[in-house]
């Protein structure tokens, strides 16, 4: 058993963004990773926690349900938990390297450096293989990694003169396609110099925050919301100001009447993050107008929307945009796959050149082969093949996640819009605590999000109303074999019929 002195050393604080369940969640795992709690070693009763930190037991049972669902933590809540034998291999690298360097003096990182820390940014890899419903990663076993392998192998027997210091804002021709494309399924009107690219939707977030907002200026964020958008404002010290969203999209009124100031607002207006809806017609207008008369600037997500199952894709925001506010943000993260790190942005003109230079400013520019092969894929047809390809495959997938959901959950839960992406999200209709039932089911092999988690973490924390309590399900790399059996075994993780 470890002492007091051990647990009042882990740091909570409230006044902090990040939910206090992920600030435990936090400090235990360092303290395992750093040794300070030794494999085999029995925590205390959550009752100490409690009374030791002064937080709630709710969020001890959260920070415990995630480390031992994780494998950091054992046993079960009740019956004692303990700092599992077994920490996770990447971290007993960690652990090592720390070891090794251990007499380094503590340098404080900067203000910006903890702004940065602490945004809470996904920092996890896909290691293995991804188990059913596994979301955010399109259907790796239909990607044409022949095709692929042999354009890439062609252009590295031919180097170029293209693999010296390349274009801040990239490939020239790849952008050219990329402006047509663009121009061709969404409507959005551009030349190819307003295409910048960038190592995916991550950094054309960054950038475009970093360049448009100064420390204090309010952002508005969808809520629910793409957290790892949200963590991005607040690392460049956005005053973040969760908008929540409706059948039609965000409630541009709630906004304005929250923060009418807003210097910028976050949305994903053709397919919502997570909630999955696409925003009305009159509401995109209210938005336009809203962003002119205050001068804000609009930030379009367009992430998936390649995949809509009943028509061809939604035209973008961006084509409604007389005004030259909106900045489209686009990746190939869903499209192709997402290790690959390729995105791009549509800037309005008056932001080009400032862009082109605060990109070189971040990395130069993006990694060039990559790009040129890019290239190749789209001007040889399999680009647009690989979408007609994918969309099929996915297209059944969905049908199938679908049916299963109807015949195991049926009128338990409210299954959101899903006619477009590579996801599907619903709600319980019975309040339950989604976190819990997603750790149960990480447990069972089944890998589900908790649409709770979605939310501002102080929405999280002090409006439990406004909180959907439900799950989020990607569809795209599960075979349809699988869709079935996974529903099932979630059902019964959920509490059975
Ligand atoms: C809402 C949203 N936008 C963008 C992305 C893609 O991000 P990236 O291009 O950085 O891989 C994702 C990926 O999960 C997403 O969920």
């Amino acid at each position: 058993m470890f002492p007091a002195q051990l647990i009042k050393a882990l740091r909570v604080d409230p006044a902090m963004q990040q939910p206090l369940y992920r600030q435990l969640y936090d400090a235990v795992k360092r303290a395992i990773v750093e040794g300070k709690l030794s494999p085999g070693m029995q925590l205390p009763p959550t009752r100490e926690f409690c009374d030791l930190l002064r937080i709630s037991r709710q969020t001890v049972l959260n920070a415990y349900e995630l480390l031992i669902a994780e494998g950091y933590l054992t046993g079960a809540v009740g019956r004692g938990t303990y700092v599992s034998e077994h920490v996770p291999a990447i971290d007993r690298q960690a652990r090592a390297v720390s070891a090794v360097a251990a007499p380094v003096p503590q340098r404080p990182l900067s203000a910006r450096g903890r702004h940065f820390a602490e945004a809470g940014a996904s920092t996890g890899a896909h290691e293995a293989a991804a188990l059913a419903f596994r979301h955010g990663i399109p259907g790796l076993d239909v990607f044409p990694f022949e095709t692929w392998s042999k354009l890439e192998a062609r252009r590295w027997r031919r180097p170029s003169p293209a693999f010296g210091y390349a274009d801040a804002a990239g490939f020239l021709p790849l952008r050219e396609m990329i402006a047509d494309y663009l121009h061709a399924s969404r409507g959005v009107s551009c030349t190819p110099e307003q295409v910048v690219m960038t190592s995916g939707s991550q950094q054309s977030l960054f950038l475009i925050s970093s360049m448009l907002l100064a420390p204090g200026d309010s952002a508005w964020m969808e809520d629910p919301g793409y957290p790892d958008a949200r963590a991005i404002l607040s690392a460049v010290e956005a005053r973040v100001v969760p908008v929540p969203v409706d059948a039609e999209g965000l409630c541009v009124s709630v906004g304005t009447a929250l923060h009418p100031d807003a210097k910028l607002v976050y949305v994903s207006p053709s397919h919502q993050y997570p909630l999955g809806g696409s925003m009305s017609l009159r509401r995109r207008l209210e938005l336009l107008a809203w962003a002119d008369e205050n001068k804000a600037w609009i930030v379009e997500d367009d992430y998936d929307s390649e995949y809509r199952y009943s028509g061809p894709p939604l035209a973008s925001l961006q084509s409604l945009d007389k005004t030259g506010c909106v900045v489209y943000v686009g990746t190939f993260s869903k499209v192709l796959f997402p290790g690959l790190r390729l995105g791009y942005m549509v800037v309005p003109t008056t932001l080009v050149d400032a862009i082109h230079r605060g990109k070189a400013v971040i990395d130069r520019h993006t990694s060039i082969a990559p790009q040129l092969v890019l290239a190749d894929f789209i001007e040889g047809g399999h680009f647009n093949r690989h979408i007609r390809r994918t969309r099929s495959v996915y297209a059944e997938r969905r049908a199938a996640l679908l049916s299963a959901l109807d015949r195991h959950f049926g009128d338990d839960i409210a299954v959101g819009p899903s006619d477009t992406g590579l996801h599907i999200s619903f709600a319980f209709r019975r309040r339950c605590n989604d976190v819990h039932i997603a750790a149960a089911a990480l447990r069972e092999g089944i890998e589900v999000r908790p649409l709770s988690q979605y939310h501002a973490p102080d929405i999280q924390a002090f409006d439990s109303h406004a909180v959907a309590s439900g799950l989020l399900l990607g569809f795209a790399p599960v075979p349809v074999a699988e869709i079935e059996r996974s529903v099932a075994l979630l059902r019964k993780v959920c509490g059975g019929k």
